[in-house]
């Protein structure tokens, strides 16, 4: 069998929301290191060892640092020829969409395997998202698979994993949550401040930053979402479309595709065509388990509950996305859940960092009429709840990491709620986020005009006008 990574052909892509309206709130966001088909085992006569396996594969880095992207080790490889392909026509994924409405699992996981190569993964949860491996093994092609491990899965969870991988004979990539976040999280609240006050803070620290991590690493990820999972935010889901929150490789909201093979195929359909084709399976299944997550926030459902009761089942419905697909999450919905009733947001702040000042009103009316500041000033003006920001806030932290002592101070100043209208009026805000920069030797903000928000740019910015 041949480990050859097809080669990826990279795709324009058209473009979806950039930004929160700051009339209302909306999302958005951002990586996957790398993993090879190794051999087709499926059985085991072809399949490798683990030692072979292990000299085929090369060793991950170790925690990447906050928002380091990972490059795959085969696309790094071929890096001459990904260049030749990026000029290819850019796709209409809505179009596309409607073209593969009807079409089978596996010739859509044909087609995107076919338009991706190495720079698509599958995003495999451990539960009956398996099949998507099959059908991706079905195809023929190499592939990638990763993993959020969130280190609060079920012990049957793991031992599935390592099944899988021995079935397959693949290496899933598993991405771990940064440790300092998790270490501040659990000192501060305890290991169970999700019964408290929702999953959201746990959840974004654990899985959403991972995946951002990931999906920086990608053009296109595969998902198991199925309309049928949750009636409340998945009837919609297409089979592709552009991501509406995460970016990909290239940066910016429009940078990654999302497809989702199995949008259209219910629950019982995919259980009998696991068990034909006889994919090993999660053992928690036997127990009564449908969806399956991190082990103190999924429950077994009783016979005739909706699979999605057995999550966070002590929060509301609408909720039950943990953020990894929370475009899922109409605006309206979105608003509502992060409001607590007076407008202001119930979720944790973010952009949270010894570097960074969090300015008041009048910190930052200070700021705006100073004319001759003795300092430039970068801020952001934001909305926690936005998804925009959230994905913005990996490299935005780095920013004002790099900028410590640099002389360029780093702030934010929350312009939600009652600060809105100010906001609008004398700060240049449309959407959220605006980055604005406050020369050192001039009144005028300068707003930052790109929807790229990777440290790069950001610090390209700062540095052009310092
Ligand atoms: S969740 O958002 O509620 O956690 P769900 O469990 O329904 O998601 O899974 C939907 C899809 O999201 C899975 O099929 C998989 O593609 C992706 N996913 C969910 N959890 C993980 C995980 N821990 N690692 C990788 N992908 C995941
Ligand atoms: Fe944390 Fe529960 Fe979310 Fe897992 S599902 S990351 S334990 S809140």
């Amino acid at each position: 069998m041949a480990f050859a990574v097809a080669s990826p052909s990279s795709t324009a892509i058209s473009g979806p929301p950039f930004s929160c309206s700051s009339a209302s709130s909306e999302l958005k966001a951002s990586q996957i290191g790398s993993v090879r088909l190794l051999e087709r085992s499926h059985g085991q006569s072809s399949a490798l060892n683990i030692s072979q396996r292990k000299s085929a594969v090369k060793p991950l880095n170790a925690e990447p640092k906050r928002n380091d992207m990972i490059v795959p080790f085969a696309a790094t490889a071929i890096a001459p020829e990904v260049e030749e392909k990026e000029k290819v026509e850019a796709e209409d994924y809505e179009q596309l969409a409607k073209d593969l409405e009807n079409a089978s699992p596996l010739e859509i996981m044909d087609k995107a395997l076919e338009k991706f190569g190495n720079d698509i993964a599958i995003a495999f949860s451990g539960a009956e998202d398996v099949v998507l491996i099959e059908y991706a093994y079905l195809t023929g092609r190499p592939f990638r698979v990763f993993s959020l491990d969130t280190g609060r899965l079920n012990p049957e969870t793991y031992r599935f994993f390592d099944a899988v991988e021995k079935h397959y004979g693949i290496r899933i990539e598993y991405m771990f949550p940064d440790a300092v976040e998790v270490q501040a999280l659990v000192r501060s609240k305890g290991l169970f401040s999700f019964y408290e006050d929702g999953h959201q803070e746990c959840c974004r620290v654990r899985k959403v930053r991972p995946l951002r991590r990931a999906l920086k690493g990608l053009r296109a990820w595969i998902t198991g979402q199925r309309k049928d999972q949750s009636p409340g935010t998945r009837s919609e889901i297409p089979v592709v479309q552009v991501d509406p929150v995460f970016e990909g490789l290239d940066g910016g909201i429009g940078s990654l595709v999302k497809w989702n093979p199995v949008a259209n195929v219910n629950g019982v359909d995919i259980w009998n065509f696991l068990r034909t084709m006889d994919v090993p399976v999660n053992s928690l299944h036997s127990q009564g388990y449908v969806s399956i997550g991190c082990e103190p926030c999924t429950r077994p459902v009783l016979p005739g509950q909706h699979e999605r009761e057995g999550r966070w089942w002590w929060e509301d419905a609408k909720a039950k996305e943990c953020g990894l697909h929370k475009g899922n999450i109409k605006q309206e919905d979105t608003a509502q859940l992060n409001s607590n009733g007076n407008g202001a947001a119930a979720e944790t702040d973010i952009f949270n960092s010894q570097n960074l000042v969090t300015l008041s009103r009048a910190g930052i009316e200070n700021l705006a009429k100073l004319g001759s500041r003795k300092e430039p000033w970068i801020v952001v003006l934001y909305a926690p709840w936005c998804q925009f920001c959230q994905a913005m806030e990996g490299s935005y932290l780095e920013l004002a990491d790099k900028l410590a002592g640099s002389g360029v101070k780093v702030g934010k100043f929350r312009a939600d709620g009652e600060q809105k209208e100010y906001a609008k009026a004398e700060l240049q805000l449309q959407s959220f986020p605006t980055i604005l920069f406050f020369p050192g030797h001039s009144a005028q903000p300068i707003k930052y005009p790109s929807e790229k928000r990777d440290v790069d740019s950001l610090m390209a910015f700062v540095n052009a006008l310092r």
